[in-house]
């Protein structure tokens, strides 16, 4: 553990100096504004690729989405579409996913897993979009909690062998419920996760799902450009991003330097940070 600790000391240290020291004149001159800058790209984007090969099933999702007040908290299409190619690229059959509204990204990702495989999530609202999804014939992939995410997280990593308080099928207590508590190697034993909830906790999810999830696995979080917010200075950020803002700079820095992930930032709807498990 104190080895860990030195040696990520060591590593932020090397980093910003390494940061510090380069010169960024040739390759900035290969900069350009990102998509988040450009809405007449974005809707290109959106009208020219996602939505004529977006699924019926998500497309309602969104239009009913389109209607609730917090509407802009639904995972992007653009980003749905990134994702559903990351699921399928690596053949992702056990998933978990933090943080649900209506659930764009939830169904995205039970409608791109093969029809034996599972959505584990522990979310902390109500969840709406129930006859959507059934409609679509995914819901026997869903595994849903309502709870916080982090002590589901922990409890996982414990390998509890009850079932969880909460822990239902959407339909009824089902026994593949069990199955998943019962087992004793929870760890690296996932091979996707999903990140979109209080954004105060990501380093916290990071370190769980890290366990979690195997080597080779993903580990995919949104909103980790929060509006742009992050290339501003702090002076022109709106009192109620400040918060947020600061702990996705946090996230953003540290796992920048994580030696046990590669990463990519996607600048795809609210900035997708990408990262694979090495180690
Ligand atoms: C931005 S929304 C997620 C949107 C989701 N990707 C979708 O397409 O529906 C964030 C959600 O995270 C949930 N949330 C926030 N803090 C949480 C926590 N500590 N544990 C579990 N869920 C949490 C909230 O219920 C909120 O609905």
């Amino acid at each position: 553990m104190c080895i860990c600790i030195s040696t990520g000391f060591c590593i932020i240290c090397f980093s910003s100096i390494y940061l510090k020291s380069m010169d960024f004149t040739t390759a900035e001159s290969f900069l350009h504004e990102g998509l988040l800058q450009s809405f007449e790209l974005t809707k290109y984007i959106l009208k020219t690729n996602v939505y004529p090969r977006e699924p019926s099933p998500l497309k309602e999702l969104r239009e009913v989405t389109a209607k609730h007040p917090g509407k802009l908290m639904s995972t992007a299409p653009d980003t749905g579409q990134l994702m559903g190619m990351l699921l399928k690229l690596i053949n992702a059959k056990k998933t978990i996913e933090i943080g649900v509204y209506t659930g764009y990204s939830l169904l995205l990702t039970a409608l791109s897993i093969p029809h034996d495989a599972m959505v584990f999530i522990p979310i902390g609202f109500r969840f709406i979009s129930l006859p959507i999804i059934q409609k679509a014939g995914v819901e026997h992939k869903i595994n849903f909690i309502e709870s916080q995410a982090l002590p589901v997280l922990d409890k996982l990593l414990q390998n509890l062998s009850t079932k969880y308080p909460g822990f239902f099928k959407f339909n009824q207590l089902n026994s593949s419920s069990f199955v998943l508590f019962q087992q004793k190697d929870n760890e690296g034993s996932f091979d996707f996760a999903f990140v979109d909830a209080d954004k105060e906790n990501y380093l916290n999810y990071h370190e769980r799902l890290l366990k979690l999830v195997k080597v080779g696995g993903l580990i995919v979080f949104d909103n980790t450009l929060w509006g742009g917010t992050v290339a501003q200075p702090e002076e022109a950020v709106s009192e109620d991003r400040k918060e947020s803002r600061r702990s996705i700079i946090e996230f953003n820095n540290s796992v920048s330097i994580d030696q046990r992930i590669e990463i990519a930032l996607a600048p795809s709807g609210d900035g997708l940070t990408i990262c694979r498990r090495i180690r």
